[in-house]
């Protein structure tokens, strides 16, 4: 196991990004931090506000990083499916591409530059979400994609990119298709009203768990695809047995736990 490492968390500031950054230091790694609003409980000197198209900045955070968990993202869609006028415009243009696409190509460039050899990538259960639609479940980690709107189209980029970096560059590339862990009360409404919803919930607990797994396992294939999920309440939507077996991690906690953390 992987002990004591430097770590870059992007999106630290977040939901998921917080949850990590405890676990990380919980278990003694050094976590340099990476957001463009302050990241909490990570040490001044370590903490850097920026955002991922600014090179320079990225490329210093990642300066002598062992891995990096690359979480920042716009988390969704706006307007979609969408509206009547004026709330017909999406995020696409404006949020999507530079965040979820030049972001994530800036994130794989500097660990191909700088010589880091693991990125954990932030996908979500959102590419996906078609065989959940039509009932094909446990999805697998072989079950192609059926993106839902134009979130989950730069996820499945980023999961192919991720792909492109192990094959061609030997970087160690994990694409984790994340369950649902909500951002405020309003998810968490959503969520109580719906079996798929709360088998799909991922509690901060578990996430952190998940994403320091993910930076100590020794040794990894080039590339994966994984889902990080709690333990189901219904039915098992995600199917969880690679994540198991490559990073020896188990989700220990069920919805609501966290829910409202
Ligand atoms: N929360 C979920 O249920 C969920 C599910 C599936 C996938 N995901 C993915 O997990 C990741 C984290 O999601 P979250 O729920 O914590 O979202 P969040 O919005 O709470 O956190 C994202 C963080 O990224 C930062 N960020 C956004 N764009 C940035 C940029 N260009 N440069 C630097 N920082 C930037 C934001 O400031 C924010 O702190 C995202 O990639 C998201 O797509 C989340």
């Amino acid at each position: 196991m992987k002990t004591a490492q430097r770590i870059l968390v992007t999106g630290s500031a977040g939901r998921i990004g917080r949850a990590a950054v405890v676990a990380l230091v919980d278990r003694g790694h050094t976590v340099i931090s990476f957001d463009v609003r302050p990241t909490p409980g990570v040490p001044a000197e370590q903490s850097i506000v920026g955002t991922l198209t600014d090179v320079a900045a990225l490329r210093a955070a990642a300066t002598g990083a062992d891995a990096i968990i690359h979480l920042a993202a716009t988390p969704d869609d706006t307007n979609y499916p969408r509206g009547t006028p004026p709330n017909d415009g999406d995020n696409f243009v404006s949020e999507l591409v530079p965040n979820n696409i030049v972001g994530p190509y800036q994130v794989m460039e500097a660990a191909r530059t700088l010589g880091v050899r693991r990125v954990i990538l932030a996908s979500t259960g959102q590419v996906i979400a078609g065989h959940l639609l039509a009932g094909n479940t446990p999805v697998t980690v072989e079950s192609p994609p059926r993106p839902r709107y134009l979130y989950a189209c730069t996820k499945v980029f980023l999961e192919a990119l991720g792909q492109v970096y192990a094959k061609e560059h030997g970087l160690e590339v994990l694409a984790v298709r994340i369950g649902w862990c909500p951002r405020d009360a309003g998810q968490v409404a959503e969520i109580r009203g719906s079996d798929l919803f709360q088998d799909v919930f991922i509690s901060p607990g578990d996430a952190g768990r998940f994403f320091a797994a993910s930076v100590e396992t020794d040794s990894l294939p080039p590339f994966a695809v994984l889902y990080a999920t709690s333990r189901h309440t219904h039915a098992l939507r995600y199917d969880l047995s690679e994540s198991k077996r490559l990073l020896g991690w188990e989700p220990t906690e069920t919805w609501p736990t966290g829910a409202e953390a």
